[in-house]
């Protein structure tokens, strides 16, 4: 289940990063690039690499991929508009970049744990 949602939400972030990277080269607007950078490689690659390793280690499925999944998603959603503020020079995009990142780094020390508890274990064959 919780690997499902992790793919999901990948899923979701890819579209609107790759939707971003569309509009930035249809409006030679690069502005936001680090946005879209960020939004595609923690949402996109990240959060569908963690969903295939749910997938082939259901060991690792429980209260700690649970929370690692609500801890990155929320962590996406603030570092990204703290990007595009700091890159804009607002007075709160530098402080909300910074405690999404912190929230990201969590989430990924989340997902560390799991790796080292459970990569060694036999995996799913589908
Ligand atoms: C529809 C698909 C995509 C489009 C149209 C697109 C478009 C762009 C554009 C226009 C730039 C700015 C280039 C520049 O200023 O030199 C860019 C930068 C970038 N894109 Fe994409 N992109 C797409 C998908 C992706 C994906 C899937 C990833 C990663 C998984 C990605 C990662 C990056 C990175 C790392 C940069 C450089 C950011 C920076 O220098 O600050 N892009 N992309």
């Amino acid at each position: 289940m919780i690997a499902s949602w992790f793919l999901r939400s990948a899923i979701v972030f890819g579209l609107i990063g790759m939707s971003l990277g569309i509009f930035m080269a249809a409006s030679h607007d690069h502005t936001l690039s680090p946005v879209h950078a960020h939004i595609n490689l923690i949402g996109w690659v990240g959060l569908f690499l963690a969903g295939m390793f749910y997938k082939t280690h259901p060991s690792a499925v429980g209260k700690l991929a649970t929370v690692h999944f609500f801890v990155a998603i929320i962590g996406l959603i603030i570092i990204a508009p703290g990007i595009a503020g700091a890159i804009l020079a607002l007075p709160w995009g530098a402080p909300v970049a910074g405690i999404g990142s912190i929230i990201t780094l969590i989430a990924f020390i989340l997902f560390a744990i799991g790796v080292f508890r459970h990569s060694g274990k036999i995996t799913a064959t589908a």
